[in-house]
């Protein structure tokens, strides 16, 4: 099952040792940042977990971050599923959508502040790559609503504190959120805006996902909840919000207000560059009694960012190539961690079906993805296993026969696009087909009889118990 509030999740979590909670005193200015910065860099996946800061200097509220993204557990526990059941139940809630509720009453409202009273400093607003961020950023879920047709958008994107009541966002070209703005602003009008801090964990995970521009990311949320999510109007603007959020900031973007955003740590690894980004003027900042600030933790990967890009993704991947583009040969995505989550590496596992097959499938998700490098391979190979996919390419790829080179395409945060002989920053995309083109043979391990009579033996002579590893029961199952 899962949650409807934050606040049952992070119950969750803790019950599963998931969860760590820091009671001394920090300062959010670099003690937060820096510690989760070492959970990520130096705890291998399986030991690490969300991060509570129970007191922050200065300020009443709590910090959480990590929690949502520490591993591949704690997102599973987010999404009330098992570790391998991700992707099915990214399918399952893709079929099912469930629109959002209306509601007049809502938690996140039970504090209201507006006017003269809002000031940002209230909020323990982290700086997330301390000594290098322009100042702190708030990194959750960004609710913007397109003016003609009504139809509103979540989406995260990163967002500069400038002072007490100005903002400055990262709403770039092409995404959905700016796009959203750009129907008020164009037309001389203020576009409304609001920050959804601490939402219902699936509301989060929904939100990155990358869906068809008017695509309802909360419909979504609410097929994976099983329910439908409550919303409520905002109090200054007109949007509406997770009503079990925990804060909402509220605001507006004025035509013509920019201002530079950044230098920020990126999630593709290196600080990005600094550009003109619209200025938001903050209306209202509403909240729960005795809430919870929620932040994602970004920056050098791995991080909760690259985990829940690369889970989320890869399950609406894995749904788009299998119904809505017929692919049913796909049988699972998995997409890396390296580099920013969503920008890396795809493994695709199917079955081709036909010549070139394979090829087709790899071209596919080069185009409707944002991953760098795509790798195709057969069905046989556990995806999520780094040896087994080295074997795969060593064994089943011809480099001058089955690699496809993409070119010109714009990712302005991969560093490689970059030359030092030429302005152009256009960077390219490989797809290596490492599918079995022809019978190799049978692989050279004993039949599946022996190796499971092998397994009695092990215990009988007292060897140390080991559970079978997925790459080796797929072996054996074809030997
Ligand atoms: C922690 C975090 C920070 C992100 N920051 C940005 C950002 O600043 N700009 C951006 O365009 N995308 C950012 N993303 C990725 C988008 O949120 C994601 O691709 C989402 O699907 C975009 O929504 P859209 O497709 O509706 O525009 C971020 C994702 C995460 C998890």
């Amino acid at each position: 099952m899962t949650h409807r509030t934050m606040r049952d999740f992070l119950a969750a979590l803790e019950k599963k040792g998931l969860l760590r909670r820091i009671a001394r005193p920090v300062d959010r200015s670099w003690e937060p940042a820096a510690l989760v910065k070492w959970m990520y860099q130096a705890l291998p996946e399986e030991k690490r977990f969300g991060m509570f800061f129970e007191k922050v200097r200065g300020c009443e509220i709590p910090i959480v971050t990590a929690a949502l993204g520490a591993n591949t557990a704690a997102y599973a526990t987010a999404l009330g599923v098992e570790a391998d059941g991700i992707n099915d139940a990214w399918a399952r809630a893709c079929h099912n959508p469930i629109p959002p509720k209306v509601v007049d009453k809502a938690p996140c409202q039970e504090v209201v502040i507006t006017g003269k009273d809002v000031r940002l400093s209230t909020l323990p607003i982290p700086v997330w790559t301390p000594g290098k961020d322009k100042g702190p950023y708030i990194t959750t879920n960004t609710v913007t609503r397109d003016h003609d047709t009504g139809i509103q958008n979540m989406g995260v994107y990163r967002t500069m504190v400038r002072d007490e009541t100005n903002l400055v966002s990262n709403l770039g070209p092409g995404r959905h959120g700016y796009l959203n703005t750009l129907t008020w602003t164009t037309k001389g009008k203020v576009a409304p805006i609001a920050w959804v801090i601490g939402a219902p964990p699936a509301v989060h995970l929904a939100t990155v996902a990358n869906l068809p521009y008017g695509a309802d990311d909360i419909a979504l949320a609410g097929g994976m909840m099983g329910e439908a999510v409550d919303m409520v109007k905002c109090r200054t603007v007109d949007l509406l919000v997770p009503a079990d959020a925990e804060i909402i900031v509220e605001g507006e973007i004025h035509p013509g207000e920019t201002d530079m955003e950044g230098p920020f740590g990126e999630f593709a690894g290196y600080m990005g560059p600094v550009d003109r980004r619209p200025v938001v003027r903050v209306t209202a900042i509403t909240h729960r009694r005795n809430p919870i600030y929620y932040g994602y933790t970004s920056q050098m990967p791995p991080s909760e960012s690259t985990t829940i890009q690369s889970l989320t993704n890869a399950g609406i991947l894995l749904n788009n190539l299998r119904q809505n583009l017929g692919e049913i040969s796909v049988t699972d995505v998995f997409i890396d961690q390296t580099f920013g989550g969503n920008l890396g590496h795809a493994i695709i596992a199917m079955k081709p079906g036909y010549p070139a097959h394979s090829k087709k499938v790899g071209r596919l998700v080069a185009a409707m993805s944002s991953v760098k490098r795509v790798t195709v391979v057969d069905e046989d190979v556990d995806i999520r296993d780094h040896t087994h996919i080295e074997w795969a390419m060593n064994s089943r790829y011809n480099p001058a026969r089955d690699t496809l080179l993409i070119d010109d395409v714009y990712l302005r945060i991969d560093p490689s696009a970059r030359s030092a002989t030429s302005q152009s920053t256009m960077a390219s995309k490989v797809v290596c087909d490492a599918t079995l083109k022809v019978d190799a043979g049978t692989f050279s391990l004993p039949p599946r009889e022996i190796m499971m009579k092998a397994l009695d033996l092990w215990k009988e002579v007292g060897l140390p118990e080991f559970e079978i590893p997925k790459r080796a029961k797929l072996r054996i199952d074809r030997s």
